[in-house]
Order: C-alpha cells, then structure tokens, then sequence
C-alpha cells in the first residue's frame, strides 16, 4: 500500500483455495485498484496434489516484470490471451538439430533441443495461424493438447525428418503457400559425403570422414521467397552476436534474423529460458532472458509487423500504394 511503483501479484496455492470466491473477488478488488496479477498454472501443486495453483513459472514471472518495466511494449505473459494476428495465415516453423549418418548407428549432430521451434509453433497457433512443423524431435505435446484445454485452434501438422536434405525437401515443397517460415532448426552445414552401409569398426582403423555441404535452406527461400512472404533465421553464436545476426541477414535474404548467444547463463540449448537480439535492416530489439514462449511471441511481434507492412502495399499498383506520392499531391 505505501509503494508507488507498479504492483505484481502471483498468487500460489491449493485449488479449492483460488477458487473459492473470497479468493476470486478479492483478486478482482486489487485488479480493479491497478494490481498486476499473474494467475497460477495448473500442475503438481505443495501438497501432492494437482490442479490450478501452481505458482506461474519463475521466467514467466521475469517476463510479466519486464513487461510492466518496459510499458507493456515488449513481452507478452504466458497466461495473457494471445492476439489473433496471425489469423488465416500460413507458418511453417523447423525445429531441433539435423542428423547426417556416418554409418547405420553414429550421426553427426548438435545440441539444438528443438524447444524455442516448438514455442514458436505453439505461438504462431494461438495467434491463429495454420501451422506446419518441421522438426528433428518430438516433444511432449503442445501446451493445448497436454493441458486438456478444448479449444477450436487448428492442429499442427507437424512434419518429422531427420537430415538437413530431408528438412530441405520438406521446407522447400511447402514453401511457396507460406505467409511465414521461420528457420529456428540447427541445420547440419555439412554432411558426410557417403554414410558407411554397414557399422564401422574399431578394428579397422582411423575412419576418414569425408564432409561437403549441405544446401542453405534459408538461404534457397531468400532466392525463391513469394512478394509479402516474411522469412525469419536464427544465428547461434558464441561472440559478437549481433554483427553476426546482421551478416546472416544480408547474405541470406530474410527479413529478420534472431541472433542467440548460446553461451550465455540460461539461454540458447536446452533451457526453458532464452535472451535475444532480433536484428532486421531498421535495427535490433533486445529482448531480455524470458521464457521461449515469450521469446517466441516477440519474435512474432517483429515478423508480424514486417507481415502487415508489406502487405499494406501487396499486389497494388505502383501508384495506389502508399509508400508513392500520389498524382494528384504531384501535380497542384
Ligand atoms: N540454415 C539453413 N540451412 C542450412 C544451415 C542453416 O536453413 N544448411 C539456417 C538455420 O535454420 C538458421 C540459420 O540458417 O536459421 C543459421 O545460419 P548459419 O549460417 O547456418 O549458422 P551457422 O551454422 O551457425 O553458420 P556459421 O558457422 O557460418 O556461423
């Protein structure tokens, strides 16, 4: 009562608890007296058991802080409803880590656990897009699904491969009807010329493991891409980030580029939280560590503003669109 400063809430306790009307009107007293109030996830709750309660996530928590912090510009909390921006598109998503046999039992792989693709699949869902995934790994199923939430948001359709040729066929067939792919898998750029037939053996020496390279898959839908298709890459760096970022958006074509320092304290591989920087030719948007869903959703933010940006002038004669002067304004 005696701070100024922006109040959050996180309420944590049993079901029968929160549910209980006491509990329910006095959170909505201190919503309507301006208390920010995260509402608690369902899950395994102190006692044992299960239900609605559980203290929302603590990077989810981060998120909601650096949210008010910034004005409400940037992340988005988990629990909040999602826009519905992405209605009536299409987005394609690649997720997880190639893998280029060597022999029938040993491939050459990468630490990419595939959760920062399957929260942008899940986003892009919520925000209503049609939503096809290409992915090297199954996860647990989507948030929806694993919750037992009925809800009349389309399926994924979800596209299993396992090398960077089978991602670059699946990716590359689909493309031409998507509005949006975003390229968050980490593609082999290399591969073993030939994968042995047959296990290779110890007894038989040193192999030598001839390599070339695979095809760019972003850099081929940079070549191909359809006027007002939006094109989103990630760079997984270890140093110098955003010049990295910046490098892999010219030479490949897209439009924005997430650049992720992997080695950086709870971001990049097998974290449930990243830190990013999205980098595009006006600039770069810093977003803080924060829960991959809410990565995920600041990422859209920035694609789905280049979506309705080009759309504005999509399929307009020169002279309707708005970006040119018109003749009229020319002429008095
Ligand atoms: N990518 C791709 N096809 C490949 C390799 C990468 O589409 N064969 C995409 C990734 O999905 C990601 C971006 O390109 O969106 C990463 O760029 P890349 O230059 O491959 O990153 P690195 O492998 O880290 O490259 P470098 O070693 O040059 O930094």
């Amino acid at each position: 009562i005696a701070t100024r400063a922006p109040v959050l809430v996180c309420p944590a306790m049993h079901t029968e608890m929160w549910e209980h009307p006491a509990v329910q009107e006095n959170i909505s007293t201190l919503k309507r007296r301006g208390v920010r109030v995260l509402a608690p996830t369902a899950g395994r709750l102190a006692g044992g058991d299960t239900g609605e309660g559980r203290l929302a996530e603590p990077a989810d928590v981060v998120a909601e802080v650096v949210r008010i912090l910034a004005g409400g510009a940037l992340l988005r909390p988990s629990g909040a409803s999602a826009p519905s921006d992405l209605t009536g598109r299409r987005v394609l998503v690649t997720a997880g880590g190639t893998r280029e046999p060597i022999d029938p039992v040993r491939f050459i792989a990468n630490r990419s656990s595939g959760k920062q693709g399957y929260a942008l699949a899940e986003a892009a869902r919520a925000r209503g897009a049609q939503v096809t995934l290409v992915t090297t790994v199954r996860r647990v199923p989507f948030a929806g699904a694993a919750a037992g939430v009925a809800d009349d948001l389309q399926p994924i359709e979800v596209v299993d491969v396992e090398t960077a040729a089978e991602m670059a066929e699946a990716v590359l067939t689909r493309s031409p009807e998507q509005d949006m792919i975003v390229m968050a898998a980490a593609v082999a750029d290399f591969r073993p010329v030939q994968a042995a037939p047959a296990k290779l053996r110890k007894a038989a020496g040193v192999p030598e493991i001839v390599l070339e390279p695979t095809v760019d898959i972003l850099a081929e839908l940079g070549r191909r891409r359809n006027p007002g298709q939006v094109l989103v890459g990630f760079a997984a760096e270890t140093e110098d980030v955003v010049e990295r970022a910046a490098e892999k958006l010219r030479a490949k074509g897209a439009d924005l580029v997430v650049g992720n320092d992997v080695g950086a304290e709870g971001a990049g591989f097998s974290h449930d939280t990243n830190a990013v920087v999205i980098v595009s030719p006006e600039g770069r948007i810093d977003v803080p560590l924060s829960s991959k869903r809410a990565v995920a959703d600041a990422v859209l933010d920035a694609a789905v503003a280049r979506l309705a940006g080009q759309d504005a002038n999509l399929g307009k004669p020169p002279a309707a669109r708005a970006d040119w002067p018109s003749p009229t304004k020319e002429h008095s």
